[in-house]
């Protein structure tokens, strides 16, 4: 077979970021840019010839036609084998468990996470690494190094093939195996649970609700919970992915997932309520009437984990994004396993997983995960909540409230400022840093500074120093807010503002979250000039 060799030049801003590069739609679609970045994805990792790759994306306009232009050019560049999910779906920590379970040289996943997709929305290519993990910066940085100096990318000139049926064919040298997306993946959850408890619970009358939100997780959590499982018929809703998530916007939080807060109220509510993102890694959990904040259903994880087979003999420790509450903090320290706290970023988790020094990590953002692969993992939280309940025999909201009782409530909340111009929103930053050292001891809204800084992270196992990754302002009595940019947002900048407070064990733990953070709220605004900086009163998004 003759492949074409195509004369190219740089693209200006490819540069990946923590979830690999996310563009419009649109601006992936314009001739030449998505084979500009996965040349660089190849040159930038030392070649793609003899190479082995895992290839997968969440289903969202563009993917079929992207997983084409990807199986040519490895064909093209010398790889030489590819896995790809059978019409070209899988999940992201599908991909991770591909990746490590038949030792690729990485994966390539095509997806926008939560951002919407469609013709008008986003789209995402992200390089994940022999671990089964998000590349590490020294690779991101390396693929952005080659997108400056890039002349020509390789292709094949021929169809890519046939992936909507499972088998196996070549293209040149290339061999595309193309496989069940979901096998694998509910191989690896049935050796981590107690796939028997939990049937067990189903049969018993157990009722859930999962929304697939329209996205990659469908056709896993149907064949794995309303087939192995024995849920209900009709207990996964909008299980079939579509290019444009139906619309939405597939992010789990009570905002987007409104349609499951709604079947999560009153009296004829499911027992349990879950949903996921677009490409899988996130999750929301619900009882009745209650949302279980990310952060506190990290906590809770990592309290009751041991009922599952795989982490009956304890964790080795935990870790948590800063920005994540302490609420885990206070769980490691009682079951005496360390607790770390890492940027924000699931790669950050990477090594401490591989060096066996956490089990557990989560993040405030709805990602929750284990040592089982290198992403997090939706339906892996789901499936370890219904172990936890189907051994515990508490439903999840009592589960909850005795835990506030024993180990005292973390009220948490993120604040989203949206599309502000990233001029206003760096202001905003460089202001409050330049106002760090004078924080202290300060009094404001009732509350006072015990401490401020500017978040960085000496990674404990390679000993890297990672800066800059947001401002912490923490008060007296246990309070605290953390600033910071976001780094996958595609338009403008987003202000995150991040809000805690902590209420002990004797608290009553009834209050609503955002009038029990009101002092915090107010503090922060005043120490910060939200308002003047952004032009905006209130926050875009509230979750
Ligand atoms: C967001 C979340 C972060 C998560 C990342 C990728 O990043 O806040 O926790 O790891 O998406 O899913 P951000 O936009 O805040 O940089
Ligand atoms: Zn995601």
């Amino acid at each position: 077979m003759t492949f074409l060799t195509v004369q190219t030049s740089p693209i200006e801003g490819q540069k990946p970021g923590t979830s690999g590069l996310r563009k419009k739609t649109a601006v992936f679609r314009e001739p030449g840019y998505l084979e500009n970045f996965v040349q660089c994805v190849f040159d930038g990792t030392g070649g793609a010839a003899g190479k082995t790759y895992v290839v997968g994306g969440d289903g969202r306009f563009f993917n079929t036609e992207a997983i084409g232009t990807i199986i040519r050019m490895a064909a093209a560049n010398g790889a030489k084998r590819l896995i790809v999910g059978q019409n070209g779906i899988l999940s992201t920590p599908a991909v991770s468990n591909l990746i490590r379970k038949n030792g690729t040289d990485g994966g390539i996943i095509l997806s926008a996470s939560h951002n919407p997709g469609g013709e008008n929305g986003d789209f995402g290519v992200k390089f994940n690494a022999a671990n089964g993990g998000p590349a590490p910066e020294k690779i991101t940085d390396a693929i952005f190094a080659r997108t400056q100096g890039i002349s020509e990318y390789r292709i094949a000139p021929d169809d890519a093939g046939d992936v909507s049926t499972i088998g196996n064919y070549r293209l040149g040298d290339l061999q595309v195996d193309v496989i069940d997306p979901v096998a694998d993946y509910e191989e690896l959850m049935r050796a981590l649970f107690d796939f028997d408890a939990i049937r067990e619970m189903f049969e018993g009358g157990f009722r859930i609700c999962f929304d697939a939100m329209h996205a990659v997780t469908g056709p896993y959590a149907k064949q794995i919970l309303e087939g192995t499982l024995a849920a209900a018929p009709g207990s996964v809703i909008n299980a079939v992915p579509s290019p444009d998530f139906g619309g939405g916007h597939p992010d789990p939080n009570p905002v987007w997932a409104s349609e499951l807060v709604a079947i999560m109220s009153g009296e004829r509510a499911p027992d349990f309520g879950a949903a996921s993102d677009g490409d899988g890694d996130r999750n929301m959990i619900m009882g009745k009437d209650a949302f279980v904040s990310p952060s506190d259903s990290l906590a809770l994880l990592t309290a009751y984990a041991h009922h599952a087979p795989a982490y009956s003999g304890g964790l080795s420790g935990v870790a948590r994004s800063m920005p994540t509450s302490q609420a885990v903090d206070i769980v490691a320290e009682r079951l005496g396993i360390p607790c770390y706290e890492t940027p924000t970023g699931w790669k950050f988790f990477g090594n401490l997983l591989d060096a066996g020094k956490v089990t557990v990590c989560g993040e405030e953002s709805a990602g929750t995960g284990s040592d089982h692969v290198r992403e997090k993992d939706g339906l892996w939280a789901v499936l370890l909540w219904l172990n936890i309940l189907a051994r515990d025999g508490r439903d999840i909201v009592q589960l909850r409230r005795d835990h506030w009782r024993s180990f005292g409530r973390n009220y948490y909340s993120r604040h989203d400022f949206e599309e502000i111009p990233t001029e206003a929103a760096n202001a905003l930053m460089n202001a409050l840093r330049r106002r760090l050292g004078t924080l202290a001891g300060a009094r404001v809204a009732g509350l006072t500074v015990n401490e401020a800084d500017d978040f960085a992270y000496a990674d404990p196992v390679d000993n890297s120093l990672t800066e800059h990754q947001g401002v912490r302002i923490l008060f007296q009595g246990g309070a605290r807010v953390v600033l910071r940019l976001s780094g996958t947002g595609t338009q403008g900048a987003t202000l995150r503002v991040y809000l805690g407070r902590y209420e002990g064990p004797g608290g009553d733990h009834g209050q609503e979250v955002q009038a029990a953070l009101s002092p915090v709220i107010e503090a922060v605004e005043r120490i910060a000039d939200i308002t003047k900086h952004t032009g905006r009163n209130k926050a875009d998004i509230i979750t």
